[in-house]
C-alpha cells in the first residue's frame, strides 16, 4: 500500500510516498479501514520536525484522522460495525495512508449529510473541542467562549458547535478575511488580534466582566491575558503551544476570580479514555451535524502525492477550516 513516510524530520520536503507491505490483519478490537481521505492536523506538522513523535505502537506514519470503508474485522469487534460499512475515525497515527488499523472504540458512522470525504475533517475537532470545553470545562447554555484562532480548523468548528448550544462566542484571528468566516459560521464577537488588545475588547464587549471559558492555542505568550480576560469562576483551557510553554504570570486573578487553568492532548490518552471521548462526541455532537447545524469546513484537499504541498499550506496559515489529503 502507499504511505506517506517522515523521510527524516525537516521541512515539508521530509514527507515522502512509499510502497510498504500491506498492513497485517486487524487484532482483536480493530477494523481494516480503506482511508478515503485523512485530515491534515497542525500536531502532523510538529511530528514532521521530529518534535512531536508517535506514542509507543502507534504506525510511523502521520495523520491523527480518516474516513472510509471498513475493509476486514478483527475478532470481538462491536456488532455494529461491519465490512463495507462508511466511517470516520480518530486515530493515534497512520492516517496518511491507503489503509490504516483503527481500534473500534475510535470509529464514528459518516453523518448523514456529509461526503464521505469531507467527514474526515470532523473526528479531530470534534474529539478535541468536546472532550476540553464541554466535557471537562463544562461550557454551558448562556455562558460566554473565547476561541483563539477561530480560523482554524479546531476554531471552525469551536464557533459552530457553541453557537448551536446556545453559547456567545468570542474568537481572535489575523485577518478581516478570517474575522468574516468566522463572523459567518455565527461567531458574535470577532477580534483582529494585530490590530487590536482583545482582553481591551473583551471587557468593553461583557461590561468588565470577562468570558466564562477559553479554549486557547498559544500557550505561554497569552497566559496572563487569558486570565485577565476571564471572568468569576472561569476556565482556561489550553490545547497548543504557538506561543510556547514557558512564561511567568501573576497568580493573583485566579484566586480572585477562582480561576481553572487546564490542558489536554488527545493522542496520548488510553484507548478506553478515546472510546469514551468518541462515544460521547457521537451522542453530544454527530445530532448536531445530521440537522446541518454544523458542517466540516474544508478549504482544501490535495492528492496524497502532494502531501508536502499540505505542509507548506497549514505552514503558512494562511487557509480557513480543514485541509484533506485523498489516498
Ligand atoms: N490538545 C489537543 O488535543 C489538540 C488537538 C487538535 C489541535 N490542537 C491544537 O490546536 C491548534 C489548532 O489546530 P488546527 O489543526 O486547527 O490548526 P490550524 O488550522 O493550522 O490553525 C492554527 C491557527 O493558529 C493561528 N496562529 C496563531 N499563532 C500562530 C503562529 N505563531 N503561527 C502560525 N499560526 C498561528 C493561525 O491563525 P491566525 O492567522 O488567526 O493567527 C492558524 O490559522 C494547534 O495549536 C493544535 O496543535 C490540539
Amino acid at each position: 500500500m502507499r504511505v506517506v513516510a517522515i523521510a527524516s524530520p525537516g521541512g515539508p520536503e521530509a514527507l515522502q510516498v512509499r510502497e510498504v507491505d500491506d498492513l497485517p490483519a486487524p487484532g482483536e478490537g480493530e477494523v481494516l479501514v480503506a482511508v478515503a481521505a485523512a485530515g491534515v492536523n497542525r500536531a502532523d506538522t510538529v511530528q514532521r520536525q521530529g518534535r512531536y513523535p508517535p506514542p509507543p505502537g502507534a504506525s510511523p506514519y502521520p495523520g491523527l484522522e480518516c474516513s472510509g470503508t471498513i475493509l476486514a474485522l478483527g475478532a470481538n469487534v462491536p456488532l455494529r460495525w461491519a465490512v463495507g460499512d462508511q466511517v470516520c475515525a480518530l486515530l493515534t497515527g497512520g492516517g496518511y495512508a491507503e489503509k490504516v488499523v483503527v481500534p473500534a472504540g475510535q470509529l464514528l458512522p459518516v453523518p448523514e449529510g456529509v461526503s464521505l470525504a469531507d467527514a474526515a475533517g470532523l473526528p479531530e475537532v470534534a474529539c478535541t473541542v468536546w472532550s476540553t470545553v464541554f466535557m471537562t470545562s463544562h461550557l454551558s447554555p448562556g455562558e460566554s467562549f473565547l476561541i483563539h484562532g477561530g480560523s482554524s480548523g479546531i476554531g471552525t468548528f469551536a464557533i459552530q458547535i457553541a453557537k448551536h448550544l446556545g453559547v456567545k462566542v468570542f474568537v481572535t484571528a489575523g485577518s478581516e478575511e478570517k474575522l468574516a468566516a468566522c463572523k459567518d459560521l455565527g461567531a458574535d464577537v470577532c477580534i483582529n488580534y494585530k490590530a487590536e488588545d482583545f482582553v481591551a475588547r473583551i471587557k468593553e464587549e461583557t461590561d468588565g466582566k470577562g468570558v466564562d471559558v477559553i479554549l486557547d492555542n498559544i500557550g505561554a505568550s497569552y497566559l496572563q491575558r487569558n486570565l485577565n480576560s476571564l471572568a468569576v469562576d472561569g476556565r482556561l483551557f489550553i490545547i497548543g503551544f504557538m506561543g510556547g510553554v514557558t512564561t511567568e504570570v501573576n497568580l493573583q486573578a485566579m484566586l480572585a476570580r477562582r480561576l481553572t487553568i487546564q490542558a489536554a492532548g488527545l493522542r496520548n490518552r488510553s484507548l478506553a479514555n478515546k472510546a469514551q471521548i468518541v462515544s460521547e462526541v457521537e451522542k453530544n455532537v454527530w445530532p448536531a451535524v445530521v440537522s446541518g447545524k454544523v458542517k466540516p469546513v474544508i478549504y482544501k484537499t490535495f492528492p496524497l502525492s502532494e502531501a508536502a504541498e499540505s505542509h507548506k499550506l497549514m505552514e503558512t496559515s494562511s487557509h480557513i477550516g480543514k485541509i484533506l489529503l485523498i489516498p
